[in-house]
């Protein structure tokens, strides 16, 4: 990924040729079906190539985009439905059609079930297998085009520092590509350290505003009659204090971008001079006379829930619908856990380069607590736990032992206690302890050596304790 650039997922080798003629790639043992099918295609105006065995099938699927795969179920060496699966690894959408014998209908579902677009059974109709083909390679088309039109979208547009792959954070990047150069209210929600701010940096520096100033102002840390000098300004006398005019931030925005910052909290008095702003473009200075005009977009975020404000008649109906022509809805980074991997190393990259040192890893246990772990603080916890192990950690690599313990030991909270608030601190604490060993036998693959070191104690007193707390050794699946 670099620097500055929308991070897009991976596309999974090349692209099929969305112009010129479909590729169709035959794969059969049989050479008189091979040649039978090539020119039936070929004389359809296909790009036709073909392959006698799995293997072959598949390398020539890495090496050039197909359209579609005529695939033979019975292949010596490795079956239709293996080379089915891996080519389903690498190009979930790519069309397949199986030919089979005739007569072997349980095959047939099971191949379906496997991902095959569709099959044929030999002796086939030629017009109904064009008929297949065609329609097979219109659809999967007409798909890639509009990925390919997603894609296109996303990299006209520069998203500085927003890394993500999940679904929901690609449906938002492609939201703010659209929004970002209109002026349109946008209203972020989100919990804390969710990215808001962010979002609304990148909503300004992709808009035809980016040269004017972005100015954040955290509308929640204020209170109501600082706020209301801060962002309308007053004249000089307007209050005791007032010893000389000062201008207000609309107009400091003005012709660029104004950032509400936890607008939830923000008193009703304050609320209705927005509105008017929204509304009119205009406002005064306090104690002013004279109307001011400006240019000014508005970005609002807030961490709690508006709509239920507004239910409890604490934030105005209409000031509401203003801000919310544009929702921007922030998940939780629980709920994305893909882009934990992703965002990490993004941060690792960064605090290793600012603090002048060699590049580091988490290693794969300290990937999976960070993976596992629930980050009631969002992004900005995760960014800090990064932060953190880097400056610790000494080697290239960060281990689990480097993470905050409520990292590793998050699951082992106190549930004992919430099923029995009468257990004793020692029952208490011989729970926890026995799920924290638990859990490193269980990642360790129940290899009491490793589970040991990785404790860094000896392997007697590990066996000690999984005697005393009653730790009942598993299996091991893996050698
Ligand atoms: N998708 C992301 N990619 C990279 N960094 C991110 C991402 N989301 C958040 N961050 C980083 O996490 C931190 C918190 O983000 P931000 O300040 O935008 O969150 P917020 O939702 O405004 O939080 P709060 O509600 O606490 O104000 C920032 O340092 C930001 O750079
Ligand atoms: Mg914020």
């Amino acid at each position: 990924m670099s620097e500055g650039t929308l991070t897009a997922p991976a596309s999974n080798g090349p692209a099929p040729g969305t112009d010129g003629a479909a590729r169709i790639l035959i794969v059969d043992d049989e050479a008189a079906i091979r040649e039978s099918l090539e020119t039936l295609l070929t004389l359809e105006g296909y790009a036709v190539d073909a392959a006698e065995s799995g293997e072959q099938g598949l390398e020539r699927i890495a090496e050039q985009p197909f359209d579609l795969v005529l695939l033979d179920l019975a292949l010596p060496g490795r079956n239709g439905m293996e080379i089915l699966a891996k080519i389903r690894e690498r190009h979930a959408q790519l069309p397949v059609i199986m030919i089979t014998a005739f007569g072997t209908v349980g095959n047939v579902v099971d191949a379906i079930r496997g991902g095959a677009q569709n099959f044929v059974q030999k002796p086939w109709d030629n017009e109904k297998l064009l008929a297949d083909i065609r329609a097979a390679i219109g659809r999967y088309r007409a798909e890639e085009e509009n990925l390919q039109l997603k894609r296109a979208l996303r990299q006209r547009y520069s998203f500085p520092n927003i890394v993500g792959k999940s679904e929901a954070m690609l449906k938002i990047f492609d939201l703010v590509a659209q929004v970002a150069p209109t002026r349109s209210t946008v209203l972020i929600q989100g919990e804390s350290g969710t990215g808001k701010e962010l979002i609304a940096k990148a909503l300004h520096a992709n808009s035809p505003r980016k040269d004017k100033p972005f100015v954040p102002v955290n509308t929640g840390a204020m209170p109501t009659d600082l706020l209301e000098s801060t962002l309308f300004g007053h004249v000089k006398g307007a209050f005791t204090s007032a010893i000389a005019a000062k201008k207000g931030l609309f107009e400091v925005a003005n012709g660029g971008t104004l950032f509400l910052d936890e607008i939830g909290t923000m008193g009703m008095d304050t609320q209705a001079k927005i509105l008017r702003v929204l509304q009119d473009r205009r406002f005064m200075h306090l104690g002013g006379v004279q109307e001011i005009q400006v240019d000014v977009r508005i970005i609002a975020a807030t961490n709690v829930d508006l709509r239920q404000l507004v239910r409890e008649g604490k934030f105005r109906e209409d000031l509401f619908y203003r801000l919310n022509v544009i929702a921007i809805e922030l998940p939780p980074l629980r709920g994305r856990r893909e882009d934990i991997p992703l965002l990490a190393s993004h941060f690792l990259k960064r605090f290793s380069e600012e603090n002048g040192l060699p590049a580091r890893s988490f290693t794969p246990d300290a990937m999976r607590a960070l993976v596992d772990y629930e980050w009631p603080g969002n992004v900005r916890e995760l960014e800090n736990v990064v932060e953190r192990g880097v400056v610790l950690s000494s080697g290239t690599t960060i281990g689990a032992d480097l993470l905050p313990g409520h990292l590793t030991g998050a699951s082992y909270s106190t549930s004992l206690l919430e099923h029995n608030p009468d257990a004793s601190l020692f029952d208490i604490i011989e729970d926890i302890e026995r799920r924290i060993i638990m859990d490193k036998l269980e990642r360790s693959n129940w290899n009491q050596t490793e589970a040991a070191e990785a404790f860094r104690i000896p392997l007697s007193t590990l066996n000690q304790k999984i005697k005393r707390l009653n730790i009942e050794i598993r299996k091991r699946g893996r050698e």
